[in-house]
């Protein structure tokens, strides 16, 4: 049947607002509510084994794996190498016997990825593939397939699938550390009661759609826009930053937020908005420290946080939108919902054509 949009006005904005949906169904396959335990497909080699990773893929699907990493590490305290497919497969990576390769692309076809896999597999890596089209070219040739299911994403700047991937990786992370004996049961049933919880919590992000689009106009004639962020939520900073250069075409980047005062902050002026997303936990002191010096030098701050995070830092603030406070494991789940809606309405009070962006495609299946 052919995909409506239904009561949206565009594809990405029914997307945005599937999240909650599409993220519980995904981590139906891969939780086990009353076991309180992370369920991954039948493996047939032994992950406990696993002695490194290397995530490779392109575009969102690489900040989800930038974000993976950071669980990877946490959790099962091994090392992961992340590369973007168009340099891996160029540069000449040391793959080691043992390792795990693992692609993440939504649409399973994207030329650098896949080349990127073909080389990992010829070079004896085993193969994890975490793909939204399961009938895929990399789905086929997985060793370990985990599927998304996010449900056909028609707009051509990904997000449901972003949210879908980091609810897997998550999932993933937790599973091999307890495989590795680096995880408790009690941390995975912790991890389980957290990553169960992003459905509403994603629920509660996009109530504040109407702020977001209010907020527009203000961020629309801007002609730069950082994003800043740390730790898991600094590839969240990269991810606000590509939505909003792929739909309105303005300029903006991510920055990991200490990394401000090594360049970037020199682009502070009263025309720069800076977003700085900044959940509750281990990283919020040192995010806002980093925010206070981007707003001395005059910079229009929209301070993305919960309710905590806004009572302390708010002040001064040029916006603040308030997220539901959650766990720092779910944190960029849930702040890819504000950071997806504000290069949304951006992109629809500008005029652009939101689910076509210029020069861009869905799929990028040649080189
Ligand atoms: C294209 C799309 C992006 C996507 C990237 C990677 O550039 O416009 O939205 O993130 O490809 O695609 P993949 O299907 O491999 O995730």
């Amino acid at each position: 049947a052919a995909i409506e949009k239904g009561n949206y006005r565009h594809f990405m904005q029914k997307e945005i607002f599937e999240q909650p949906t599409v993220v519980a169904q995904t981590l139906r396959s891969y939780l086990r509510p009353i076991e309180q335990q992370v369920a991954l497909p039948q493996l047939d080699f032994d992950i406990s084994k696993i002695n490194r990773v290397t995530i490779v893929a392109c575009g969102t699907s690489y900040y989800a794996g930038m974000v993976a990493k950071y669980w990877f590490e946490q959790f099962a305290r091994t090392p992961v190498d992340i590369d973007y497919a168009s340099e891996f497969r160029y540069r000449a990576p040391v793959l080691e016997p043992g390792g795990l390769a693992l692609f993440i692309s939504q649409s399973g076809e994207t030329a650098d990825t896949l080349a990127a896999l073909r080389h990992c597999k010829a070079e004896g890596q085993t193969i994890a593939v975490l793909v939204n089209v399961p009938t895929s070219s990399m789905a086929r040739e997985a060793d370990l397939l985990l599927p998304t299911h996010a449900g056909p994403e028609i707009g051509v700047a990904s997000t449901k699938a972003f949210s879908c991937q980091l609810a897997v990786l998550a999932a993933l992370a937790a599973h091999f550390a307890v495989r590795k004996g680096r995880m408790t049961h009690d941390e995975e049933a912790e991890v389980v009661k957290h990553l169960m919880e992003a459905p509403a919590a994603l629920n509660a992000a996009l109530a504040h759609d109407d702020e977001m689009a209010a907020m527009a106009p203000l961020i629309a004639p801007a002609r730069d826009v950082l994003y800043i962020g740390r730790g898991p939520d600094f590839p969240l900073a990269l991810e606000g930053a590509l939505k909003l250069k792929e739909i309105s075409y303005i300029h903006a980047e991510g920055y990991a937020a200490g990394e401000m005062k090594h360049g970037p902050i020199a682009l502070i002026d009263e025309a720069v908005p800076v977003i700085v997303l900044a959940p509750s936990g281990p990283l919020f002191e040192k995010t806002v420290s980093n925010m206070q010096e981007v707003r001395a030098r005059g910079g229009k701050i929209v301070l993305i946080s919960d309710r905590e995070g806004l009572d302390e830092a708010g002040e001064g603030c040029m916006a603040k939108i308030e997220m539901p406070r959650v766990h720092p494991l779910i944190a960029p789940l849930v702040y890819a919902v504000p950071v997806q809606l504000l290069a949304y309405h951006v992109a629809v009070s500008k005029g652009t054509d939101v689910d076509q962006p210029r020069n861009l495609a869905k799929s990028v299946t040649v080189e």
